[in-house]
């Protein structure tokens, strides 16, 4: 026993150096990677994985023949989504039993070299049962490629708005809590607890990918940037990651802390609370950006159950729904010192899905369930 706490101890204080030697190279252009052939591309990635992982590394390098294999050579019938990076295929590798979802960046897509590295050496070095696994990754030719565990109930994205009666149900409140408990539960990690800090900068309903008992798993690390530390609360850096999610201080100054992150949750539980997108133009103007529209709805608790997502049809407990947007309210706040730190955020929701304030749903005539 000792032994083993010794190793383990042994282990940390090697993974503690081995971030410290990546965050001192953490302006890394990874400049070399596109340059050589493929044998010197797997070779640059080994070799980052081993400076700064130590070992402790579980994804793998696939070539391109591999995974035309597992994806019926990339076919339009096995594609499962399509994002700014790229299209993403459902797949099975030769010899493996799982699933996997496979990733092939579009050489003509937003996410460049620098992304595609920054994701491999993130999902390799960070594990945590909320952050989605990379299985490996593909880096023939001019191929960028990523490799993950497939997730059956997809993004919370197609559960929240592209659902349709007949298709799938809509998303139950205890579900719901579940999932942001979880992506809560994730940034956390993240904040606080990886050996390597990491402000995620992309939290949305597309990037919380969904288990088949629902558990939501965080994905796409390309954005991600490590965390200040010491006396430093923020990064300066180019205002990246997707309208509407961002941070209003970020979006205007590109100063980046962890607090943005939090705003970003927000505006996910929000979503999650509501069934709206937080930009959705095919709505009447006024309803057009969520923020705005809750606003006004947020300073007056006798207006929350018009808040609710009315395809929940009053099955949430009215207790729970008030203490849900309490929570996200402290999330938007404009001033980011306001926000609470993602670990309080954690214990709240912990509380709230406890059940030691649960009471049975019971509709109500303005549509809401009973009881406060
Ligand atoms: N591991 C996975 N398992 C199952 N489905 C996945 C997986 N990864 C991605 N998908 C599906 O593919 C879709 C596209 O994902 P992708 O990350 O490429 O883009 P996005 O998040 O929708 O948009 P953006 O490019 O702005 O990040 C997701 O919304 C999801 O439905
Ligand atoms: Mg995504």
């Amino acid at each position: 026993m000792g032994c083993f706490w010794c190793c383990m101890n042994q282990k940390r204080v090697e993974r503690k150096e081995s971030i410290r030697d990546y965050k001192e190279s953490n302006e890394d252009s990874f400049a070399g990677f596109s340059l050589g052939n493929d044998s010197f591309r797997r070779r640059y990635i080994t070799n980052k994985l081993a400076q700064y992982g130590k070992g402790d590394v579980t994804s793998q390098f696939f070539t391109y023949q591999e995974l035309s294999a597992a994806t019926n050579n990339f076919s339009y019938n096995l594609m499962i989504g399509e994002g700014g990076f790229g299209r993403v295929y459902r797949g099975r590798i030769a010899g493996k039993t799982d699933e996997v979802a496979v990733k092939k960046l579009d050489k003509h897509g937003y996410q460049g070299n620098r992304e595609f590295l920054v994701e491999v050496l993130l999902l390799s070095l960070l594990h945590h049962s909320n952050l989605i696994d990379l299985h490996g990754y593909c880096s023939d030719g001019d191929q960028r490629i990523l490799v993950y565990k497939y997730m059956p109930n997809g993004s919370l994205e197609d559960h929240l708005f592209n659902w349709r009666v007949g298709e799938r149900k809509p998303l139950e409140w205890d579900i719901r809590i579940k999932i942001a408990t979880g992506a809560a539960r994730a940034l956390e990690y993240l904040h606080d607890k990886a050996d390597l800090p990491v402000i995620y900068r992309d939290l949305k309903a597309s990037n919380i990918l969904l288990d088949e008992e629902w558990n939501p798993k965080i994905s796409d690390f390309g954005l991600a940037k490590l965390a200040p530390t010491g006396n430093q609360i923020h990064l300066t850096t180019k205002v990246m990651g997707t309208y509407g999610y961002c941070a209003p201080e970020y979006a205007m100054t590109g100063r980046l802390t962890r607090k943005s992150d939090v705003y970003s949750f927000g505006v996910v539980f929000l979503e999650i609370i509501t069934g709206r997108r937080v930009i959705d133009e095919s709505r009447p103007s006024e309803e057009q950006i969520l923020i705005a529209w809750a606003e006004p709805l947020f300073k007056d608790r006798k207006k929350f159950h018009l808040m609710a997502d009315p395809s929940l049809e009053g099955r949430y407990p009215k207790k729970e729904l008030h203490q849900a947007l309490a929570i996200t309210a402290m999330c938007l706040q404009a001033d980011a010192t306001k926000r609470p730190a993602i670990s309080d955020v954690v214990n709240a929701l912990e509380f709230l899905a406890s059940g030691k304030n649960k009471e049975q749903p019971s509709v109500d005539e303005d549509g809401s369930s009973e009881s406060d």
